[in-house]
């Protein structure tokens, strides 16, 4: 390689023209299909090219993140199209949009959801649970890219954006926190985003899987069918565990009332209550400009409950913050990057986040060719795999947590370090799903949309979030 090429900043704008190749070619024009028969064309672009067939509500938040940094009308574009079709009456938003009625490869699809038995369903085929709401910061930062090019386009944006998003966490404080505690639960290892953490492991050892249950999970799952290798998947017992709750809540026409005090998972995740914080500042920050008292007053409610519920969440020993399981009334002590996540709302105190910088540079958070990336699972976990999916390899969404979080509590030079490494792994090994933290080999699938925006985040993002903390 010549000296030109090594040097990083040349490396950096060759990445950058990379990553916006993969997020182009992964976006698509789609028919997507209405459960009236009608069909409509819209701009979409789906984590990868060739396995999932719809829009993932938090890929959605994160491809366009670093994406809207190239170019913001397209993002705003895509981002508005998931919302806008995927939306339930209720304010759910659920964590797929799929594009048509009969997907091709992915499954579950819609005839499994069986949304149609919800009187809150959209008229469009989607799933009926929600993932990690990342919707707030990602649209106030796609807002901020379309200011600075077009500012009409970004007014009229964050006017559509920002209802729908408080009606979102409206329903999640609603039916997700009826008991009022400031934490909000995820009925579904899915909604976790990290779909076979060990954290779920006790929670999900309660469900008994038939021999008939596993054999029809077997048949049906289509992830491990040619597309990846099945050591880098949930297992079949994880897999029929995942079907049983989602059908648990189809039954009960996914009305929260019946399913939240009776399905057998039900857990504060400090991950996803994390990233509601952070979402619910930067609605706050939307209300500002939109001069909206109420809804002002609203999200500050919101973020007072949320300060008061991680308290619960702490745990002095250990010196992280950990989910609790509202089934037990105890805190799943499993070390996972989740634990961390916390620093990225600001609810940490200043010690606690040095605790958990120095904790990040020890053995069981270390890559084995890098002190500074992060295992999805600590590696003195007893689940801990190389190349299993969220059971130790590292992924960029993560990462990025982390990294704004270190940033946010003012450690900016462990930030530092961490994004330096996250960018040479992408540089390495291509933009993966998830990379083995032994080897460094890719993992999953390839040209991944989230780990090209977020790529593009790290190298051109610049100190945007700083600016924007300090604003909270
Ligand atoms: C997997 C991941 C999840 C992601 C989805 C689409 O299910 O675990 O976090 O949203 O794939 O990329």
């Amino acid at each position: 390689m010549s000296e030109q090429l090594k040097n990083p900043e040349t490396e950096n704008k060759a990445l950058i023209i990379k990553a916006s190749e993969i997020l182009e070619q992964n976006e698509q024009e789609v028919e997507i299909e209405r459960r009236d028969g009608d069909k409509e064309k819209i701009l979409v672009r789906p984590p990868d090219k060739g396995y999932y067939e719809g829009n993932w509500l938090w890929d959605t938040g994160f491809n366009e993140l670093g994406a809207s940094l190239q170019n913001p009308e397209k993002s705003a574009e895509i981002f508005l199209n998931f919302l806008g079709h995927s939306q339930w009456k209720n304010g759910l938003v659920p964590h797929i949009l799929f594009y048509k009625a009969k997907p091709e490869r992915y499954f579950p699809g819609p005839k499994y959801w069986k949304t149609e038995n919800s009187p809150d369903a959209p008229d469009y085929f989607t799933s009926g649970i929600t993932q990690p709401p990342v919707l707030g910061f990602c649209a106030l930062r796609i807002y901020e890219s379309l200011k600075e090019k077009t500012p009409e386009k970004a007014e009229s944006f964050v006017k559509e954006v920002y209802p729908r998003i408080l009606n979102f966490h409206r329903y999640l404080f609603r039916e997700r926190d009826p008991e009022k505690s400031g934490l909000v639960s995820i009925y579904h290892p899915w909604e976790a985003g990290l779909d076979n953490s060990p954290r779920w492991e006790d929670a999900l050892s309660k469900i008994s899987v038939s021999k008939e249950q596993l054999a029809e999970t077997r048949k049906l799952r289509r992830d491990i069918k040619g597309l990846v290798a099945k050591e880098m998947r949930p297992t079949d017992e994880d897999y029929a565990r995942y079907l049983y709750l989602f059908r648990f809540a189809a039954e009960r026409n996914y009305n929260d009332k019946k399913v939240y005090p009776e399905i057998p998972f039900n857990v504060k995740d400090v991950l996803f209550n994390s990233i509601l914080y952070a979402s619910n500042e930067a609605l706050y920050l939307m209300a500002e400009e939109l001069n909206d008292e109420k809804g002002k007053s609203e999200t500050k409610e919101f973020l007072q409950k949320q300060r008061k519920g991680f308290e619960e969440l702490y745990d002095k020993d250990s010196g992280l913050y950990y989910d609790l399981n509202t089934k037990t009334g105890a805190l799943i002590k499993r070390k996972t990057v989740a634990c961390f996540t916390p620093m990225f709302a600001g609810v940490t105190t200043m010690e606690q986040a040095q605790k958990m910088a120095e904790i990040l540079k020890g053995r069981d958070f270390q890559g084995e060719y890098s002190e500074f990336l992060i295992p999805s699972t600590a590696r003195s976990d007893p689940s801990f795999h190389s190349k299993a999916y969220w059971r130790g390899p590292i992924w960029l969404p993560t990462n990025w947590l982390v990294i704004r979080g270190l940033e946010r509590m003012g450690l900016s030079q462990d930030a530092e370090d961490i994004k330096k490494y996250s960018l040479e792994l992408v540089k390495e090994s291509g933009f993966a799903e998830y990379y083995n933290p032994d080897t460094n080999e890719p993992l999953g699938r390839g040209d991944f949309s989230w780990t090209a925006s977020l790529a593009i985040d790290f190298a051109k993002g610049g100190n945007y979030w700083q600016k924007i903390w300090n604003k909270s």
